[in-house]
């Protein structure tokens, strides 16, 4: 079972993860059969910081494979940006809802398969892709994700070298500007501009 199958068969283990970024404090629930179910991933750590410090705010966001909510949620709130986020996984909608409330933002956050669900175009699209779910998935994820975007708008995402971001880098750059903007403990923080 990888965890962005849906299984309702699941047991359910409810745990709580804190996360502070300057003044802000922020509490998430999590769970059994989420992504990082333990700790906020360094990879997202390192990209939700990156964007505090370079991102824009006040603008329209997608988070992308959303899980508990971590990206959007604290995106929301210290960017003052408004944020839809997806998901595959209904668990992970379930908990990304209640994060929603216990952090009092105010996200949009529904169901769908990559970009199935989505009708409108945003300014930034931010991901930490679901590279287990394979090659397919996530490089749909990264390379439609400009049929998505207003003209000028960002995509940001974090990628492991081990993962092969190197080469998604060069393919990128045969079309966008591509700024590595982060590195650190193997992860690259990506911005492409449409
Ligand atoms: C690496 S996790 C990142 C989770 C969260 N954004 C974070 O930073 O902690 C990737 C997420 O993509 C979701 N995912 C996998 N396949 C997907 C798909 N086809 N469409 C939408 N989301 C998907 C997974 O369920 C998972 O929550």
């Amino acid at each position: 079972m990888q965890y962005f199958e849906n299984n309702n068969n699941l047991k359910s283990e409810l745990r709580k993860i804190n996360y502070n970024y300057k003044d802000y404090n922020f509490s998430f629930y999590s769970d059994l059969g989420v992504f990082s179910k333990d700790k906020i991933d360094e990879g997202s750590k390192l990209l939700a910081e990156t964007y505090f410090l370079n991102g824009n705010k006040n603008i329209s966001v997608l988070d992308v494979g959303c899980g508990i909510g971590f990206l959007g949620i604290t995106i929301s709130k210290i960017m003052n940006c408004n944020v839809d986020m997806i998901d595959i996984n209904d668990r992970a909608l379930h908990l990304s809802k209640m994060n929603n409330k216990e952090n009092k933002t105010d996200c949009n956050i529904f169901k769908s398969n990559i970009y199935e669900c989505i009708n409108k175009k945003y300014d930034c699209i931010i991901t930490n892709p679901p590279i287990r779910a394979g090659k397919k998935v996530y490089l749909t994820i990264i390379n439609d994700s400009f049929n998505h975007l207003n003209e000028n708008g960002e995509l940001w995402f974090v990628m492991r070298t081990n993962h092969g971001v190197k080469t998604v880098i060069k393919n990128l750059k045969e079309k966008y500007q591509v700024d590595v903007l982060n590195k650190s403990l193997g992860f690259y923080v990506v911005r492409v501009e449409k």
